[in-house]
């Protein structure tokens, strides 16, 4: 298998939260990115949604308006998966459903040119599962970026069982030119940085539900005592309980270990529709 040698060119596949943060992220630091959405009310969801965040980098003072005309003009949006043939690294964001994330990633194998790596963002389904629908699984590998993307400056670099080390250098290499700090993980459940994180915001939830503290003392307790910029339950509604929940489940698949089984209370609040602030309501109550 060869390689390409570095990555002039991007493509994203899903162009949602993530991929959207992806593909401007990536044309902020210069290079053209193709985003392939599903139909044109998806792609016209996406280009907004770029457009918004560039507009927020704009008022915010992070990018002039010459540099957000650059940024928008380096995006293309498309229905056509043929068109990530023009891309050096492919990345695939597209929602977390096992059944579609491999057959996009079939579907991205057949259309990538042979010397392309091909990562995917998912956040909990084994890199080597999605890497087996692929010719030469070699040069896949795991790109599991942070939210918002434009400003979280992580990404986790996922070494699967075939992953070559020329793809982990082209992955990390390719996170660095985008401004991004790269820390290499193996491919199991939660990576570094939600095998950590998950277990304290699950004991911060027990905490709360057996009535041991205020949601207000917990939150405050770990900003004042710790340091931290926001509590675990303030922390627990900006991911989103849903999306919460679904890491605890892998986790808890992957590992039988109590300290990542989700708690009673976080299941009724999803029930009820306390999903977080996307909802307007979670551990705390959120305006319009
Ligand atoms: N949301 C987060 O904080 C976060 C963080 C890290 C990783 N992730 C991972 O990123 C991935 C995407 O998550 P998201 O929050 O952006 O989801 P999302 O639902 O916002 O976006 C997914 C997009 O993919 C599009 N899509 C569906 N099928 C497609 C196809 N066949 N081709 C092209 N586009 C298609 C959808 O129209 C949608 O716009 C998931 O694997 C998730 O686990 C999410």
């Amino acid at each position: 298998m060869s390689l390409v040698s570095s990555i002039e060119s991007v493509a994203v596949v899903g162009g949602g939260f993530m991929g959207a943060g992806i593909a401007e992220a990536v044309a902020v630091a210069g290079l053209p990115v193709v985003v392939r959405e599903i139909d044109e009310a998806a792609v016209a969801a996406a280009r907004e949604r770029i457009d918004r965040s560039l507009l927020r980098a704009l008022k915010g003072g992070k990018l002039d308006p010459t540099e957000v005309d650059a940024c928008r003009e380096r995006i293309t949006l498309t229905t056509e998966l043929h068109a990530v043939a023009s891309a050096d690294l492919v990345v695939e964001a597209v929602p977390e459903n096992e059944q579609l994330k491999v057959e996009v990633m079939r579907a991205i194998g057949v259309a990538a040119r042979a010397d392309a790596v091909i990562a995917s963002n998912t956040s909990s389904i084994p890199i080597a599962q999605l890497a087996q629908a692929v010719e030469h699984p070699e040069r896949v590998v795991g790109l599991h970026f942070f939210s918002p993307v434009p400003v979280m400056r992580l990404v986790e670099v996922v070494v699967a069982l075939d992953t070559a080390p020329d793809t982990v250098a082209a992955a990390r290499a390719f996170a660095q030119q985008i401004g991004k700090q790269p820390i290499e993980t193996k491919d199991r459940s939660g990576f570094i940085v939600n095998m950590l994180l998950v277990p304290y915001l699950m004991a911060a939830v027990r905490m709360f539900e057996e009535g041991f503290a205020s949601r207000e003392d917990i939150d405050t307790g770990m900003q004042l005592g710790c340091g931290h910029p926001m509590g675990p339950l303030t922390l627990c509604d900006f991911i989103g309980l849903d999306v919460l929940y679904a890491v605890c489940d892998s986790l808890y698949d992957e590992f039988k270990r109590d300290e990542y089984a989700p708690p009673p209370l976080l299941r009724r609040m999803i029930a009820s529709g306390r999903l977080g602030r996307k909802s307007g309501r979670g551990f705390y109550e959120y305006g319009p």
